[in-house]
């Protein structure tokens, strides 16, 4: 790029360097410990440095991950972390250079999807990236939570058991990753992890933690994992829990949270949930359940506009034209003819006049279900003749909302 900045792949002997300006970039400092944790899910090939001589002054990375869609397919999904630009040298257009550059390089390696977590909401729909999940921050007020009867009953059947606090993370690993294997692709929006990914994971997580696990018959279907602090107003405990709570079904989620809201000392629980959470439906008293933010969650960039559309299953059959404006990568721009047959989609090129027009960043929410094309027409992201719409919002109908707690 122009200004003197250099956008290139890192060397081996550059990955300390490099991890240090990332962590820099978000105002923190690991400790050497730390760093060689991170290094082992780190993917070298995947790192792009902005450099001002010898210097980095702005950095983006990608693990290579798995995204489930709706049909439970795991799409292959670069996700990309580790981006920061230094403070001396904001405002240049040097996160743009690295942008453009790495979702470039993501096309020439084949990629579908790049995906990520944004710290910021206003930076990366300008290249093309859309959100794909949303996370319904909620606190439960814990003495008051309790399930309805007909979900007790079933919640019943559910055997919560700890992990014992002694364990190794290596030990945990290998409870929780089969477990982690068959639930994320039962979920839409969620991903796939590594072993190494999660003893990266672990190791960035504070050590005062407990997790649990819940049973039905001899299976793992559920997990939770909470971190505890407890105050104590004069002589009344005030304790609060943060948790990170997934299952396969929502009996067992149900169960786990509900285990976890009855611990002693506890009066508030805050969790992540998808934002059609069934739990509010299932309690005696939701306003236990307190709803803090809904914010965009998991981002998803399309970058091979064919491949994306045709790994989700549609709901019904049916087509529609389809014009799709791309500013970065031409290929996805233009019209296009989507059939879906038999619940899977194609995506051709089509010299017809386009029945619903959207830019790239409006792909997203429709490969998950995190809005609907109706939504999506009120809020102005797509533009369409009303039966195109219908058609449309038929073919891209999903029951549950996208959830996904992976952090990357
Ligand atoms: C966010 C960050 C990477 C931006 O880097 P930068 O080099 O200053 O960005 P650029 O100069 O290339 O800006 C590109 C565009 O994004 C916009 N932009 C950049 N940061 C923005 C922000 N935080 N909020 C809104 N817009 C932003 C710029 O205004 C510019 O807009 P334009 O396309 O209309 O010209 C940098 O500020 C940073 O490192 N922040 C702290 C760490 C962080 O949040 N990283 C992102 C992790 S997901």
């Amino acid at each position: 790029m122009s200004d003197g900045i250099d956008i290139r792949p890192i060397s081996e002997d550059e990955v300390d360097d490099f991890l240090r300006r990332v962590e820099a970039g978000f105002l923190t400092v690991s400790s050497d410990e730390e760093l060689e944790r991170e290094k082992l899910a780190f993917e070298r090939d995947h790192a792009l440095a902005a450099l001002d001589g010898v210097t980095i002054v702005g950095t983006t990375s990608a693990y290579s991950l798995e995204v489930t869609l709706p049909g439970g397919a795991p799409v292959a999904m670069a996700g990309v972390t580790a981006v920061g630009v230094a403070p001396t040298h904001r405002r240049r257009g040097i996160l743009r250079s690295l942008m453009e550059t790495q979702i470039n390089g993501l096309v020439d390696r084949g990629l579908p999807l790049a995906g990520l977590l944004s710290s910021e909401a206003p930076i990366y729909g300008r290249f093309g990236y859309g959100v794909a999940e949303e996370h319904r921050y909620t606190t439960i007020d814990a003495p008051r939570f309790a399930l309805g009867v007909k979900m007790a009953e079933l919640a019943d059947e559910i055997r919560i058991e700890a992990v014992p606090i002694t364990r190794t993370d290596d030990e945990l690993i290998d409870v929780v990753g089969p477990f982690w294997e068959r639930h994320r692709l039962t979920q839409v929006g969620e991903l796939g992890r590594s072993d190494d990914a999660w003893r990266a994971k672990l190791s960035t997580l504070p050590k005062d933690r407990f997790e649990y696990l819940a049973g039905r018959g001899d299976d793992v279907v559920g997990v939770a994992m909470v971190n505890a602090k407890v105050d104590w107003i004069g002589a009344v405990p005030d304790g609060s829990l943060r948790a990170t709570v997934a299952a396969d079904d929502d009996v067992a989620r149900a169960a786990l949270v509900a285990f976890v809201s009855r611990v002693d000392l506890v009066r508030s629980v805050s969790l992540a949930t998808p934002v059609d959470d069934p739990l509010r439906w299932a309690v005696v008293d939701r306003r236990a359940i307190r709803t803090d933010r809904v914010d965009d969650h998991l981002w998803l960039r399309v970058l091979d506009l064919p491949a994306a559309i045709e790994a989700r299953r549609w709901a019904t059959n049916g087509s529609v034209i389809l014009g799709v404006d791309d500013p970065l990568l031409s290929a996805n721009s233009g019209t296009w003819k989507l059939v879906v047959e038999d619940g899977w989609a194609q995506l051709d090129r089509s010299q017809a006049e386009p029945e619903i027009t959207m830019s790239i960043s409006a792909v997203a929410p429709l490969l998950t279900g995190a809005a609907s094309p109706h939504t999506l027409t009120a809020s102005a992201a797509i533009r369409g003749a009303p039966d195109a719409l219908e058609r449309l919002a038929g073919m891209a109908r999903v029951d549950r909302a996208p959830f996904c707690q992976t952090g990357f």
